[in-house]
């Protein structure tokens, strides 16, 4: 039978009850109709399935399990083939466990560095979040499980996140919270969606008309189901009427009463509940299909976690002191490198029996571990820095693991500060002061200030890095592997650089987006800042360069695709992986635009003296802003440079193309319509050009007797003129210049 013959047969009773769960993590089942009940479970590095009692915080048990990188180190490998590798093995072990959706992943835009589940977002960049997550849908869902992409939409932080509302203007909702979603929809094929906690504009996301249909299902197409976040719903029948399907967690109490009630009393249409019934039982059926039995391995599954912590990592600094050499001893400091910080915590914490550390993993090399500092605390303890300062002594190289402790990132609750904990900032000082080469190795998922710095010789981000990160670390460290992540999130110098800091968590549980379009490298880039590392920005033990930055055509309409191909080689001695790094500028605009916006990337894996020429396709929405005036993608007809770089800050090759916009806006001429916004105008540029030429104001004679800059300065002034000014200078009379508006709006 299918959705529609089994929502024939289902009672009012039945469709309503159908729209909200079991239990916490199971759908209900109909027997009579043989439609089982499906598990769903957090992930999205790693599955928490929980068998005992359920919560959502993290707290209570869940089945042991392999851990891999969080979503912000993930991001990191700008490689889909990473993505779609997790994606797999977790598809996989999701068979195995019989769960039919896996709640993820977060596709959040990183806002602010303060937001506390910034380990579990990809990235500032919408382009990033979107390509990444999609590979990873689309991956997983090959395996027969469905994704549930999360929180939809615009939940950049945690503090009120289940009850505060985020005020975000039509253009920045469009250019940066959406697309990740939209990419989720359209590329993913994702076949769920989890409603957000918090409100969008004042609606919450769970009773949001204008996401949950008019964007998500009648603009993008969207024909999967819609899962409230756990907890998130406020008024069911509100909810369904929105766009809303099943209420998440359920439980005895969860009988879909209310919308029996709703329906009967007229305040919910009956064809709203079939839908949000049929979008459950198509997942439900589905799931049924997709069903098999799966045996997994799982030495295979840690040797994959290693693989992609060592993907993920960024090599942040290095003035050659790595990689380190087998031959030379070296000192291993920290807490971190015996016990490292590998997963955040909430409701992605998972159940793991071992999680390798660098000192285990270099058992075999010449290293001598000391504990450096108490991760509990955040006070130096002399003897702990003594020990460090004696060990980094007797090495040629010192290694400390540092970074963000549990406490100081997790779902639930925002960071306080950019900073790590100040007993670990003074060890770092001291051991540097004695071995010139100290190398920094960070775990964390967030941004983090570097006060040390210029100290040390060398910085490499583990990130979250999964269980194996300590294995993955000393490849690394020792060139067995070539680091090649880059980082998909600016590192401002100074929290209060961010573009978010005045308007961040906002006041009362509104939260302005004040800054607009201008959100991570958009806005410090705008702004010339000096940043920690810009986004894009990673180091490798070889070197590349490109060459031969080609496009099929110079000039092309809206309605066309461009083509860019560009040679990479790698210069150096080691094998390595470049990330090639596409962005488009906009060189004139008549709205504001962010200075450049990455368009497309690719990572490329290069022997040393290979090259290999990578090939980019650009559509409409590479040139396009999003215009409120039209709701819809808008180009601006103009010249647009195509620059190919290794972040955005350095852009190596470019090539200028003009593309012409195929669409007018709509534009209404008023009386105070300006002379300068006339010329934009297909007939009023006519018309003023004719009015310019006999007037006066822009007589040779005039401008003769002036110099060049006060000629601009006139010119300037004539353009912010209103032509209803024109009358009270005599210019025409008040009919001439009715007549006027009438025939440029006709
Ligand atoms: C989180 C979701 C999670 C859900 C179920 C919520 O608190 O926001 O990300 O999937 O709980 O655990």
């Amino acid at each position: 039978m299918n959705t529609k013959e089994i929502l024939d047969q289902l009672t009012l009773e039945e469709k309503a009850a159908l729209c909200s769960g079991r239990d916490f993590w199971k759908t209900k089942a109909i027997e009579r109709l043989g439609i089982e009940s499906v598990m769903m479970c957090d992930g999205p590095h790693g599955l928490r399935k929980q068998e005992g009692e359920g919560d959502h915080l993290g707290i209570n048990e869940s089945i042991p399990t392999v851990c891999y990188p969080s979503a912000s180190a993930l991001a990191s490998s700008f490689d889909r083939d990473v993505m779609k590798k997790l994606g797999k093995a977790l598809g996989r072990e999701c068979q195995a466990e019989h769960v039919g959706m896996l709640l993820g992943p977060g596709m959040n835009i990183k806002r602010s560095p303060l937001c506390g589940r910034n380990f579990e977002y990809f990235s500032e960049d919408p382009l990033v979040a979107g390509e990444m997550g999609a590979a990873y849908i689309q991956a997983l869902q090959s395996e027969g499980v469905a994704a549930c992409v999360k929180h939809f939409a615009c939940n950049n932080q945690e503090t009120m996140r289940m009850a505060g509302s985020s005020q975000v203007d039509e253009r920045t909702l469009h250019e940066i919270y959406l697309p990740a979603f939209e990419t989720a929809v359209k590329k993913g094929k994702t076949r769920g969606i989890m409603a957000a906690y918090n409100a969008v504009n004042g609606e919450f996301c769970s009773e949001n008309k204008t996401l949950l249909t008019d964007i998500l299902r009648d603009e993008w197409g969207y024909d999967g189901m819609v899962v409230t976040d756990w907890g998130a719903v406020k008024n069911r029948a509100v909810g369904v009427a929105a766009g809303l399907d099943l209420e998440m967690p359920g439980g005895p109490t969860a009988t879909g009463e209310e919308l029996v009630k709703a329906v009967k009393e007229g305040t919910l249409s009956e064809e709203a509940l079939d839908r949000a019934a049929g979008s459950v039982l198509q997942f439900i059926l589905t799931a049924m299909q997709n069903q098999r039995d799966e045996m997994i391995d799982r030495e295979a599954c840690r040797n994959l976690s290693e693989e992609l912590s060592a993907e993920c990592a960024v090599l942040l600094k290095n003035d050659g002191a790595l990689p380190l050499s087998e031959s030379s001893r070296v000192a291993f400091i920290g807490e971190f490198a015996k016990m490292p910080r590998y997963q955040g915590g909430g409701s992605s914490h998972i159940n793991v029996p071992h999680a390798v550390g660098a000192v285990e993993a270099a058992e075999e090399k010449d290293v001598i571990y000391t504990r450096g500092y108490d991760v509990h605390s955040e006070t130096s303890d002399p003897a702990l820095v003594e020990e460090a300062i004696e060990a980094a002594r007797s090495a040629q190289a010192a290694v400390i693991f540092a970074g963000l402790p549990d406490a100081y990132e997790t779902e639930g609750a925002d960071r306080e500060h950019m900073r790590i904990p100040e007993n670990q900032n003074e060890l770092i000082k001291a051991v540097a002061a004695v071995n010139p080469k100290t190398i920094v190795v960070l775990h964390g998922g967030s941004v983090m200030e570097l006060p040390w710095l210029d100290k040390v010789s060398a910085v490499l981000l583990m990130h979250l890095g999964g269980e194996q990160v300590g294995k993955a670390a000393v490849e690394l460290l020792y060139g067995e592997k070539n680091p090649s992540g880059h980082l998909a999130e600016t590192w401002p110098a100074r929290l209060e650089d961010n573009p978010s800091y005045l308007n961040f968590p906002g006041e009362e549980g509104v939260v302005t987006y004040a800054e607009g379009i201008y959100v991570g490298y958009r806005y410090y880039d705008k702004k010339k800042m000096t940043v920690t590392f810009p986004f894009g920005h990673g180091l490798s033990y070889t070197t590349f360069t490109y060459e031969n930055l080609q496009v099929d055509k110079e000039s092309l309409t809206d309605q066309e695709s461009l083509t860019v191909r560009v040679d990479v080689k790698n210069t150096g001695k080691y094998a390595g992986k470049a990330v090639v790094q596409l962005y488009v500028s906009d060189r004139e605009s008549t709205v504001r635009r962010p200075i450049r916006e990455l368009r497309d990337f690719a990572k490329v894996a290069l022997e040393p003296g290979e090259v290999k020429t990578v090939s980019f396709t650009l559509d409409k929405r590479a040139f396009a802003y999003y215009e409120p005036k039209c709701s819809d993608w808008f180009v601006e007809s103009g010249e647009f440079e195509i620059g190919i770089g290794d972040s955005s800050r350095n852009i190596v090759l470019s090539q200028t193309v003009r593309v012409e916009g195929t669409t007018l806006l709509s534009f209404t001429i008023t009386e105070t319509t300006t002379i300068g916004q006339l010329m934009k105008h297909p007939k009023g540029s006519l018309f003023v050009r004719q009015m310019m030429g006999s007037s006066a104001m822009a007589s040779s004679d005039m401008s003769s007797s002036m110099g060049e800059g006060t000629e601009k300065a006139l010119q300037k002034m004539v353009l912010e003129i209103p032509i209803g000014a024109m009358v009270s200078y005599g210019r025409m009379t008040a009919e001439q210049l009715k007549a006027l508006i009438d025939s440029l709006n006709s």
